[in-house]
């Protein structure tokens, strides 16, 4: 996939910030993760080409940062902190409703392809618990009556798009 077309102005842009092809790892991570959704083989494999270096490498390091996505994921990707200060904040609480309202398990996804639900550790936003991180960005200070409205609001949006298309 990364080698569309539509992808090498981008690739091209990101490599010429690097003195080294090597060092574009992680953004070209970012841009195969964007393209197929998560970080399948193929995409991995892509990568490591692009930067000639070995596959286990990519591998690596694609398992060791936790924004990256190794299996596939919903497209509203919620990692809930639970740690103990959001925890005693009401995250834990926060959590078990958020998952009730979604009828998903951990890490599971909603049968429309459009949450998934995981717990995380520690993100640095311990005063504004509940909190989590939807994608790359953080939503803070949450109640379930928020959660709700925005989770509807996607669902809508979603709705909306596919009677467009
Ligand atoms: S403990 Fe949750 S953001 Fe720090």
């Amino acid at each position: 996939m990364l080698q569309d077309e539509k992808y090498q102005e981008q690739i091209q842009r990101i490599f010429a910030k690097y003195p080294d092809k090597r060092s574009a790892v992680m953004p070209l991570l970012y841009l195969a993760q964007e393209a197929y959704g998560w970080l399948p083989e193929e995409a991995l494999d892509e990568v490591a080409e692009l930067c000639d270096i070995d596959p286990t490498q990519v591998k690596s390091i694609a398992g060791f940062y936790t924004m990256y996505r190794e299996t596939p994921k919903g497209k509203y990707w919620l990692q809930v902190c639970t740690d103990l200060p959001c925890a005693l904040r009401g995250a834990d609480q926060f959590y078990e409703e958020l998952k009730a309202y979604l009828e998903v398990e951990e890490g599971g996804t909603t049968e429309d392809g459009l949450f998934t639900v995981e717990h995380v550790m520690c993100l640095a936003a311990c005063d504004r618990a509940p909190m989590l991180q939807c994608n790359f960005h953080y939503m803070e200070n949450l109640d379930m009556d928020k959660m709700r409205a925005w989770i509807e609001e996607r669902r809508a949006e979603a709705r909306e798009k596919e009677q467009k298309s």
